[in-house]
Formats: C-alpha cells, sequence, structure tokens
C-alpha cells in the first residue's frame, strides 16, 4: 500500500526497568504471544522492509523473532541504552529508504489503520516528521506531552512536564513517520538530558518545527497506542486484546456465558455454535470445532477438537487432538499427545496419556491410560491402570477392538487384549489375552463358614455393643 519507499524501525533496546522482573518486557506474553511480535506482525504485513534494534538481552529478543519470521528482518545491536534517539542514531547505516516509520516495540494493540492514516497524512501534508497523537486526561500519566504554542510544537517528557496535566491531554504515542533526508541532516542535533542520561528521538519534533518544517500529527485511540512500561499496563493491554478476541468470536457465533472470565489465545480458533463456559482457559493453537461444549474450568492447550465435543468441567486436555461427538470430563486430563477418535467417552477422573483410543471407547471411571493403544468399542472399567513404567524404561498396552476391561484392572505392560476379549474384574493382567479369550486374573475367594460364632470374635461383638449401650444412656 505504500506508493512512497518506506522502511521501518522497531526500538526493542531499552533495560524494562519499569517492570521489576529482571527480564525485558518485550517478551512477555500479551494472548500467548511475545510482546515484541505484535510490531513485528504488523509491520511485516506491510511488506516493508523491518529493521529491530535490540540490546537488553538481545539475544532472547533475537531468537523470539528469528522463529517466527526467519531471516526476513534485519537487526542492529544498541550496546549501550541511551535513549530513543540514541536507539535511532545507532541505525543510521541502514536508513536507504526515502521514508523511515519508527514505532517502539512497547505498544503491541497498535492496528495497520493507524499506520496507513500517518502514512497518507504524511505524504499529502508532504511533512517531514508526522506522528501519532493521542488523549490521555490521567494526571501524572508517563507518556511526553504534546505541547502547541503559536506556532511551534514540542513533545515535553512526563519527567520534564511541571505544567498542569488535565490542561495537556495530548500525548505522544512513539511512532514516527520521518524523512531520510531530515532525520540524516538532524539527528546529530538531538541533545543529550542529564537528568535521565538519555538522547530522545522526541526531541526531532520540536527541531522540525524550529526550522518551520511541516510537522503532521495524527490522532489514534488511547486504547490503541497504549505504551507497556509495567506489569500493571501489561495486565490491562491483555484484557483490551482478550476483549477483542472474544468479540471476534461473539461475531461468529461462539456463546461465552461468563465473557469477563475466559482467557484466550491469539492463535485460537473456536467453531460457531460453540459454547465457552465460565473460567476456561484456551491456549496456544487450540482449535475447537463446530457446535462443541466447552464447560466451567476446562483449560485447553494446544489441542484440536471435533464437532459437537462436550468437554465437562475441570478438565485439562494439552497437546492432544479429540473426534467429534466426544465426550470428556468433568475432572479429566488427557495429554502428551494423545489422539482420540469419535464418538468416545472419557468420564471422572481419567487420565490419558501418549495414547490413542479409538471411535466409540468408553473409560467413565477413574482410569490410568498411558502408553496405550486402544482400538475402537472397547470397555475400559472403571480403576483400570495401565502398569506402563517398569521403574526403568516404559511399555505399551494394546488393546483391540470391541476388547472389554472389567473394572478395577491392572494391565502390566507390554501386554495386548486381543478382539473382542474379556478381563474379569480385578484381574491382574500380565500376560497376552487371545482374541475372543476371558481371562481371570485373580485369586479364588474363600467363605470360611460361621467364622462369627468363633469365641474371641463374638467376646468383641458383646463388648461393643455394652459399650454403645453405655454411651448412649450419657447422652
Ligand atoms: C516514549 C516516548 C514518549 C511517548 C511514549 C509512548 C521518548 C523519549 N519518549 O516514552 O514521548 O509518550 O514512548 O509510549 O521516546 N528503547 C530502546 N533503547 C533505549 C531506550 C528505549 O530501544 O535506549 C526502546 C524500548 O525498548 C521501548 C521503546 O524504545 O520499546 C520506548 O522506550 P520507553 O523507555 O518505553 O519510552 P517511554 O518512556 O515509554
Ligand atoms: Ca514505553
Amino acid at each position: 500500500m505504500f506508493s512512497n519507499k518506506v522502511q521501518a524501525i522497531i526500538l526493542a533496546a531499552g533495560k524494562s526497568t519499569r517492570f521489576n522482573t529482571g527480564r525485558t518486557k518485550l517478551l512477555e506474553k500479551i494472548c500467548g504471544q511475545e510482546m515484541i511480535l505484535y510490531s513485528t506482525r504488523l509491520l511485516e504485513s506491510f511488506n516493508i522492509p523491518i529493521t529491530v534494534v535490540i540490546g537488553y538481552q538481545k539475544d532472547s529478543i533475537k531468537e523470539t523473532i528469528v522463529s517466527r519470521h526467519n531471516d526476513a528482518l534485519n537487526f542492529v545491536v544498541q550496546d549501550e541504552q541511551k535513549g530513543t534517539g540514541h536507539a535511532i542514531m545507532c541505525t543510521q547505516e541502514i536508513w536507504h529508504q526515502e521514508n523511515i516509520l519508527v514505532m517502539n516495540g512497547d505498544a503491541p494493540l497498535v492496528t495497520a489503520d493507524i499506520i496507513e492514516k500517518l502514512y497518507e497524512k504524511h505524504i499529502t501534508t508532504n511533512a517531514e516528521i508526522s506522528f501519532v497523537t493521542s488523549h490521555h486526561a490521567v494526571p501524572d500519566n508517563s507518556y511526553g506531552r504534546v505541547i502547541e504554542e503559536q506556532d511551534s510544537i514540542q513533545i515535553i517528557e512526563a519527567r520534564d512536564f511541571h505544567g498542569d496535566s488535565s490542561e495537556h491531554c495530548c500525548i505522544n504515542a512513539g511512532i514516527y513517520l520521518i524523512k531520510k533526508r531530515f532525520l540524516q541532516k538532524c539527528i546529530k542535533d538531538l541533545t543529550f538530558h542529564e537528568t535521565s542520561k538519555e538522547f530522545y528521538i522526541t526531541d526531532l519534533i520540536k527541531i522540525a518545527s524550529d526550522q518551520k518544517l511541516t510537522v503532521t500529527m495524527v490522532p489514534a485511540l488511547f486504547d490503541r497506542i497504549r505504551g507497556i512500561n509495567n506489569l500493571q499496563e501489561l495486565w490491562a493491554a491483555e484484557h483490551i486484546k482478550r476483549a477483542d478476541l472474544i468479540k471476534h468470536w461473539m461475531e461468529r457465533g461462539v456463546h461465552f456465558s461468563v465473557a469477563q472470565n475466559v482467557h484466550i489465545d491469539l492463535n485460537v480458533t473456536i467453531g460457531a455454535g460453540s459454547y465457552v463456559g465460565c473460567g476456561v482457559h484456551l491456549l496456544g493453537t487450540t482449535q475447537i470445532g463446530k457446535n462443541s461444549r466447552i464447560q466451567e474450568f476446562s483449560s485447553l492447550d494446544n489441542t484440536v477438537t471435533g464437532e459437537n465435543t462436550n468437554i465437562m468441567p475441570h478438565t485439562i486436555l494439552e497437546n492432544s487432538k479429540l473426534g467429534s461427538n466426544t465426550k470428556i470430563g468433568p475432572f479429566a486430563y488427557v495429554h502428551d499427545h494423545s489422539v482420540i477418535g469419535d464418538n468416545v467417552s472419557l468420564g471422572n477422573f481419567v487420565e490419558v496419556k501418549k495414547s490413542s483410543i479409538g471411535s466409540g471407547t468408553k473409560a467413565l471411571h477413574m482410569s490410568y491410560l498411558g502408553d496405550a493403544q486402544i482400538g475402537c468399542n472397547v470397555n475400559i472399567g472403571a480403576g483400570t491402570i495401565t502398569c506402563n513404567h517398569n521403574s526403568m524404561i516404559k511399555h505399551k498396552t494394546i488393546i483391540h477392538d470391541n476388547a472389554y476391561i472389567g473394572s478395577n484392572n491392572t494391565l502390566i505392560a507390554p501386554v495386548t487384549i486381543g478382539q473382542e476379549a474379556f478381563t474379569a474384574a480385578g484381574s491382574v493382567i500380565t500376560e497376552n489375552v487371545p482374541p475372543q479369550a476371558l481371562a481371570i486374573a485373580r485369586t479364588r475367594q474363600v467363605n470360611k463358614e460361621g467364622y462369627a460364632t468363633g469365641s474371641s470374635h463374638s467376646a468383641f461383638v458383646a463388648a461393643v455393643k455394652t459399650n454403645n449401650d453405655q454411651a448412649s444412656d450419657h447422652s
């Protein structure tokens, strides 16, 4: 869309001191994506060359960007963090387009239309420098104030501003489009601020204004240009992003019962007609099929579900795949690349780890199915455990189609249960069971006739009875 030549520079070298976490804020996640990737992905959509200025924790930032964009972006290192003006000075050698778009890396809510409007106004006003402004009336905010007096415009940083905040609510958003020729001429005029030990990019506005060059301002909504300087602002930004995502899915037919109480990541998709309950977490690259129900306090992380799935409350699904018409939970845990077929029912306190479960199979109560390959239409009785680990290595349990595993079975892997085979309740299965066979692997019951009339036991029963009678007399 940019007919005149533009290149972008993202400032991401700062120390993030106001976060107090000891880590760069640019890798903090907002709806599952690192903050810096919001700027890089936005600018990538304009198909222009992008350079990122890195410094503090530069290797981790670079690694994150490369993992998303491969080698599409360039990097310039700002070894010492001497302010946004100094960061731009460090990039001089790579200025090769007519216009240079500079953006703070800590503004994850900026949308494409803001950049488009900045560009349009910059070109139509033939400005030397254009920048985005907003309105923010909260006193003592940390943004640079835009001060216009007679013919001059300047930005005064919050720490140097001593006027009335309520009168000066026009703030600088930290997004600039600058003619290369102006930058080349005037970058040397930036002065070092002793109080903060920094050079400010914002001083370029006064430099242009003092030379009577055209300075253009483009207003934008505050919620779209917020800069994230501390954990409270991170939380507020994520709140806005999450509300955007929920609105997006509501417009596509997803019903949220308590929308303000759901966590949803950027790359999640949800089919039309689905329901998302209170306290649900939809994380990573989770995809939910149409007409599914994700009930209260369940969490799905990198999990794909088919259509009409019913995830009952308090269920945790991680890195797994589910077929259609499948019902899981409440209180179930499916993880570690498990693959669950269509029409499967997994009930309460069932854990499935690194296993495949064929269509129509049921495991309704309290089971552990780990490293198992389970066929179709199998019944797993209550309390069944696959003993997959012999303290050194893990072994597989294979259960073929239509097998019936009785309740409270212990299946000692490696072991195979043949097609249509049965195992009796309470069995400890240590050997393979042939197809259609019944395996019974438990000790036979012994009944001791007349045991209760034996002398020691009847004396004990009589003593308990007397004790109880005396207790009730005193009550
Ligand atoms: C900056 C602006 C302020 C504006 C606000 C908008 C300046 C001097 N002030 O203030 O007018 O209202 O953004 O959010 O520019 N960075 C570097 N190298 C450095 C210092 C910072 O690359 O030496 C990077 C940071 O990583 C960050 C960006 O520049 O991504 C902005 O720096 P920050 O310290 O957050 O500036 P603000 O104080 O918010
Ligand atoms: Ca900032």
